[in-house]
């Protein structure tokens, strides 16, 4: 069938022809803001999933659906090799200097800049990768003491401010939020608590792995009650059926019932997998309607596209101690897994494999989904692991 109108898109953060399945979140996203917008309080979110189940994708609808009502939107994505501030600076700035000038000329707009400009100057870090330009004095003693404890909510409130006296709301988005480091994170959290009680409008809406209620709650007691935190998951057979038939009929073509059918059961209805397929079966097919036959022949190269790209770049970065690791645990069958039964797999001291453990926690490859227990956070990495890479335990050295 025509390669170019295929719909389908895999990918990172790709949006979907079709976004199915999440109108209880948008709801919930939808409600958060307008609450706030009227300063009620409301508790919020963080959206939290597996890899690839469209965590990004739903905080980029909900960024839509935020600026279609009006209000300012800021979005950034957290990663370890940039701190928070950095990455909140600019876009910050960029909407001070809006507020202000929407506003002909602002007093709180300016109140605002001036307190940015101290914590600028305050900040220990290394600013130099930010590019800002603020030709205004810094506020003295206001976010600028260097402790980003302190400093964080103070220029927090300095913003909202400067939007409510426009009757604006801001709307912070934050996509992969669990790389974010334990103080930013704290200061974060201290900073929306005082949103909270103040009830000023600024919404935080996070996006990360399903490690964060946990991170969050050994930050801050308080951060259970301060955020809910809907799950992405993957998509039941109804949504798969629509997120796959819908864009099809739109560009004339069909699924019959069987190859949904075989979709969903090879995908388990993970959305980047049933795009995968989506697009693979459409290309394989000669006619209209896509049927199991043209799935079925797509199923070797779709498994074998994600074997060479989503799957295998998060193993390739992997130092070997982790890869026998993750080999051995998928070894096990499908997860969770105790810790204790990798252990005694590996034939290794407990002790051996706890630095190698936290540090795949930290670097988000796997997650504790209770006490004691650990899977991946790539779905159906285990079958990846079984069925493309050789058991190295024989000739590894933990
Ligand atoms: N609700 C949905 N319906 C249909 N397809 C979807 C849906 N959500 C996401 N997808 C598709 O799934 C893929 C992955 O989405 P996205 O990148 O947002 O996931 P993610 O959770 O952010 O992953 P990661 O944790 O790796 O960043 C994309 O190709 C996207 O088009
Ligand atoms: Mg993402």
């Amino acid at each position: 069938m025509d390669l170019i109108s295929n719909p389908f898109s895999p990918g990172a953060g790709a949006p979907p022809p079709e976004l199915v399945g999440r109108s209880t979140i948008l709801e919930q996203a939808d409600t958060l803001m307008a609450r706030v917008q009227r300063r009620r309080a409301e508790q919020s979110l963080m959206l939290t999933g597996l890899r690839g189940v469209g965590k990004t994708v739903l905080l980029t609808e909900i960024a839509r659906r935020a600026r279609a009502a009006g209000y300012r939107t800021i979005s950034i994505e957290a990663h370890t090799g940039k701190n928070l501030a950095a990455l909140l600076i600019p876009p910050l700035r960029e909407l001070l200097y809006d507020l202000n000038r929407v506003a002909g000329l602002s007093h709180k707009a300016k109140q605002g800049l001036a307190v940015l400009r101290g914590f600028v100057g305050a900040l220990r870090v290394k600013v130099s990768e930010v590019e800002f330009s603020l030709d205004i004095e810094p506020q003295v003693g206001a976010a600028d003491s260097g402790d980003l404890e302190a400093d964080l909510p103070r220029l927090f409130q300095a913003v909202a401010e400067a939007a409510l006296e426009q009757n604006a709301l801001l709307v912070l988005l934050i996509d992969e939020i669990q790389y974010l480091n334990k103080l930013e994170f704290s200061a974060l959290i201290m900073a929306m608590h005082q949103m909270q009680q103040q009830q000023l409008p600024l919404v935080l809406i996070g996006a990360g792995l399903p490690i964060l209620p946990a991170l969050a709650g050994q930050s801050k007691s308080y951060a259970e009650r301060l955020f809910a935190y809907p799950q992405v998951g993957p998509l039941n057979a109804a949504d798969v059926v629509l997120a796959l038939q819908d864009p099809a009929k739109k560009a004339g073509v069909s699924f019959t019932e069987e190859a949904l059918l075989e979709i969903f059961r090879i995908t388990k209805g993970y959305p980047y997998f049933v795009q995968e397929w989506g697009y693979i079966s459409w290309n394989s097919a000669p006619l209209t309607p896509i049927g199991l036959r043209d799935v079925q022949t797509a199923t070797p190269l779709a498994t074998q596209r994600l074997d060479s790209n989503f799957f295998r770049v998060r193993f390739d970065r992997l130092t070997r101690a982790e890869k026998t690791f993750l080999r051995a645990m998928a070894e096990l069958g499908s997860g969770p897994y105790r810790f204790g039964d990798i252990v005694s797999a590996m034939a290794v001291e407990h002790s051996a494999l706890g630095p190698v453990r936290a540090k795949m926690i930290k670097e988000g490859m796997i997650y504790s989904p209770a006490h004691g227990l650990l899977d991946f956070t790539v779905p159906l990495f285990d079958e990846f692991l079984r069925r493309a890479i050789p058991d190295p335990r024989d000739t590894a050295v933990v």
